[in-house]
């Protein structure tokens, strides 16, 4: 595990070779252990077809070593240069409505081009053989954000070509495809592969079997886009660690299998989002659920590579942190698993698209708010990190989060503000009030060290799955399915066998013989004395099976209609959940699922605080975060010992630490 903790993303290349050495003492004042560099760098580092300019990045990279700042090096691949497009204009992307994409920008390049794979080649072999034995050169970042930008990518000959020979790798043969996508509806019946299309622009919609494929595809491409460059780097640089920049709920790739090649994830945070969008600052616990889907990824703690260090914005701005914000998302991110914050970026640019996605120091260069505020943060949690470095939460729930269930229901979402990503937030959202500690975990892991597992919106059913979910339960385990479950097979099929939700009713004791699409209304709950419940979006229609309804309908025709159940086998419970809940009835839900499966919350008067808990070796840590703009009054429970100059309320928009010895 590498002793760094803090850095920043540093474009040396932006800025006069004369202003390098101010910035590498500024941050060795500050704390910073590593920079990331050179990730959209192409034209610098080869700027005609096979002429390298490896010159002024050593002397960045050597340089900033002389400060103690190691360096983490980006593969350029985002930004193919204009003398590869001039040279290669099919390098550029097709959109689905036929359209090239334009030079400029980035990640304006097709994944699967043969010709932009061979530029890229080239450029890797010689960058990492370059750089392999250089001191201060710790590892890399393959490409950035991939998947970033391939909305609507990419249809060109090349890709169709790939999506085919997939579907070929995937089916075996053409009859066998079009029985599992059933093309026999509006005589879609293919003779060859050759056939089958892209999902381009059309005049109604295409068969779901084929779009589902199409973002298999879609993200499998992505995955090997990044593999051949991961196979550059191990066969040059076998001792550099090999990274991505991921992007939180981002939902184009499967980021199990990206992240999976990789010795650990990185993550972008931005608290107060995107440029453009009208989105409003995310919330503390969407915030929370990000880095939480990080560290699940691979089951391991992660780095931040891009941690927001000032206002963000491209056209248009978004808020600017308050004093303390940017402290205490810094330490959110440490709580949640990150053994390394990278800040993006050093310095604000003074050209380009990025003018106004403000660096730790302004555009003047000259140290203000921010680099004090993050300086001081540095000061606080680095002589901590070391002790937790690699440890996780210690959860003792978890929630099933699958890319794939998440694409199906984007292809065909019911209700129109049916959303995967969201529905999973409303629950994680209730745990993350009561602080309940969750993991997220896919369908293909362990599920015995847990003891409350939420699978929300299981529309793809496998039988392997049913069976997995039966043997959790039936071993003690406490099970939370929801609303269409069980709909589907893998092949995005309707399932036709029994009644739903199929098998897993056994288990849940019940069936599902009807349901309402809630388009324009809500419908109230009753759960015992508790008020402000309601069913959301979707309201399956249940007859008991031997389960117990702890929750019903109480408007409508279908009054008294079980909406929340419960039903033992074996030594566990499965409950089932037939609609989105509102927030008040996911946390009414939460309370119940804490008190039935045991389950701790890390500290119970909080009063809005978000605890988290970091486990050392013989010690945990205990992270108390303020997301609000008033001062916060805190009472440690028994044991936990406040760090030196941690004592107090908890400042506006502040943090404190504490210890526990175990
Ligand atoms: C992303 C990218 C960065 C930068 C920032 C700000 O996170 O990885 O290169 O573009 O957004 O827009
Ligand atoms: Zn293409």
């Amino acid at each position: 595990m590498l002793d760094i903790q803090f850095g920043a993303d540093y474009y040396p290349e932006h800025w006069p070779e004369d202003r390098w050495e101010t910035d590498a003492k500024l941050m060795r004042e500050m704390g910073l252990g590593v920079v990331r560099m050179a990730e959209f760098a192409w034209t610098r580092l080869e700027p005609r077809e096979g002429e390298f300019h490896f010159d002024w990045l050593r002397r960045a990279i050597n340089l900033l070593g002389k400060y103690g700042v190691k360096t983490v090096l980006g593969t350029p691949t985002p930004t193919p240069p204009a003398w590869i497009v001039e040279n290669h204009p099919d390098v550029l992307a097709v959109n689905s409505r036929g359209m090239r994409v334009s030079f400029g920008g980035r990640h304006h390049n097709c994944q699967s081009s043969r010709v932009y794979r061979s530029h890229a080649v080239r450029l890797l072999e010689a960058f990492t053989k370059e750089f392999r034995d250089n001191p201060h050169v710790i590892g890399w970042q393959t490409d950035n954000e991939l998947g970033n930008s391939h909305d609507d990518l990419c249809h060109c000959p090349s890709c169709r070509t790939a999506f085919q020979d997939w579907l070929r790798d995937r089916y075996g043969t053409v009859e066998e495809l079009n029985r599992r996508w059933g093309t026999v509806f509006w005589s879609q019946e293919y003779d060859s592969f050759r056939q089958v299309p892209t999902p381009a622009w059309n005049v109604t919609a295409h068969s779901p079997s084929l779009l589902l494929d199409w973002k298999r595809f879609h993200s499998d491409l992505v995955c090997g886009f990044q593999q051949f460059q991961i196979d550059i780097i191990r066969k040059n640089c076998p001792s550099h660690i090999i990274t991505h920049n991921f992007m939180g709920f981002f939902d184009l790739l499967d980021y199990y299998k990206l992240a999976e090649p990789l010795d650990f994830v990185s993550h972008d945070q931005y608290p107060t989002g995107f440029f453009d969008n009208p989105q409003p600052g995310k919330t503390p616990s969407a915030l929370a659920s990000s880095l939480d889907l990080m560290r699940g990824l691979k089951n391991k703690t992660f780095w931040i590579m891009e941690q927001q260090s000032g206002p963000t914005g491209w056209t248009i701005l978004g808020r600017t942190p308050e004093p303390g914000q940017l402290s205490l998302w810094t330490a959110q991110s440490v709580a949640r698993g990150a053994d390394c914050v990278v800040f993006f970026r050093w310095r604000t640019c003074a050209v380009g698209t990025e003018q106004y996605w403000h660096g730790i120091l302004p555009h003047s260069g000259r140290p203000g708010r921010r680099y004090g505020e993050l300086k001081e943060t540095i000061s606080r949690l680095k002589p901590v990190m070391g002790e937790f470095r690699g440890a996780l939460s210690g959860a003792e729930g978890a929630i099933l989060y699958d890319y794939e269930q998440n694409w199906s229901l984007e292809i065909q979402p019911h209700h129109p503000e049916l959303d995967y990503i969201k529905q999973v937030q409303v629950y994680y959202d209730a745990f993350h009030a009561r602080n309940v500690p969750l993991d997220f975990i896919s369908g293909d892991r362990d599920f015995s060290p847990y003891k409350l597992i939420i699978a929300p919106l299981i529309y793809l059913m496998t039988p392997e799955l049913e069976d997995k979910f039966a043997s959790y339960v039936k071993g003690g385990g406490r099970l939370v399915l929801t609303m269409r479950t069980g709909v589907k097979n893998n092949d995005n099929v309707c399932l036709t066998e029994r009644e739903l939700p199929g098998r897993s009713g056994d288990l849940l004791g019940l069936e599902i013989t009807d349901y309402d699409c809630l388009r324009d209304i809500n419908r109230a709950v009753s759960w015992a004395e508790a008020t402000g419940l309601s069913a959301e979006k979707w309201c399956d229609i249940i007859t008991l099976r031997g389960a117990e309804s702890l929750a019903e309908i109480s408007d409508g025709w279908y009054r008294g209609n079980p909406v929340v159940t419960v039903n033992g086998a074996g030594k566990g419970k499965a409950c089932y959940v037939g609609t989105e809940p509102n927030g008040a009835l996911a946390l009414k839900l939460a309370d119940y699922l804490i008190g039935e499966a045991g389950l701790e919350p890390l500290a119970r008067q909080a009063d809005g605080l978000e605890v988290i808990r970091r486990r050392g070796a013989e010690r945990d840590y205990y992270f108390v975060l303020n997301h609000g703009p008033e001062e916060k009054g805190f009472t440690p429970p028994a044991g936990w010992e406040p760090l030196s100059r941690e004592n107090g309320a908890v400042p506006p928009y502040g943090f404190r630490l504490f210890t526990l010895r175990r």
